[in-house]
């Protein structure tokens, strides 16, 4: 009697998680309105005030990156990577101090954005919850100004290559 090919029990779990935030969301409307209302939070929250200090006055080609970042991290169209490679982004952003007070004022003015835009509540807890995990992967400093060390190699992906969502592009 034949065996079953050993293959055929094992159970799909190397399929990649399907993202549909970027379609659920609305599209890319919605992420650029998302991402303006960020960008206004970030320059009127009085707790976000050292974060936006981080940042150029002009913010115009900020928000074109962080739309095209956000596309690609929500599911939607590959805008980010052609343009500038692999995310990396602990290490992109490792030239500025990122404590918990400044992770939390990122958040802050994302909630903010979020409230604004996503009138989905599940959606906006389940970019809620993956938005902070990026944040705090980011963070480099503890209060105090020691660097932290860092946590690990991030699974880094390369150009071309599809990551899971809200995972490997940090
Ligand atoms: C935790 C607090 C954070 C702070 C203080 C912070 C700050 C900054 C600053 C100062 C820049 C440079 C902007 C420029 O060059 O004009 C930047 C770039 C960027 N940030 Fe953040 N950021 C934070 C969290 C995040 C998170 C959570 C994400 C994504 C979910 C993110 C995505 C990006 C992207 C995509 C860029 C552009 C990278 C590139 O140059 O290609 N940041 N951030």
């Amino acid at each position: 009697m034949s065996q079953p090919h050993p293959h055929a029990t094992l159970p799909a779990v190397t399929a990649a998680p399907s993202n549909d935030h970027f379609i659920r969301l609305g599209g890319h409307a919605v992420v650029v309105r998302l991402v303006d209302a960020f960008y206004r939070a970030m320059d009127t929250l009085p707790e976000a005030a050292a974060v936006r200090a981080m940042h150029e006055p002009d913010l115009g080609p900020t928000k074109a990156v962080l739309v095209a970042y956000l596309s690609e991290w929500m599911g939607g169209p590959k805008a980010y990577t052609p343009q500038r490679g692999a995310p990396m982004l602990r290490r992109r952003h490792q030239p500025f101090p990122i404590d918990a007070a400044a992770r939390d004022a990122w958040m802050a003015c994302m909630r903010q954005a979020l409230a604004q835009e996503c009138p989905d509540e599940g959606l906006r807890a389940e970019l809620d919850a993956a938005f902070y995990k990026v944040a705090d992967f980011i963070r480099n400093t503890d209060a105090g100004g020691d660097m932290r060390p860092h946590p690990g190699r991030p699974r880094e992906v390369a150009p071309g290559q599809v990551a899971a969502p809200h995972q490997s592009q940090t």
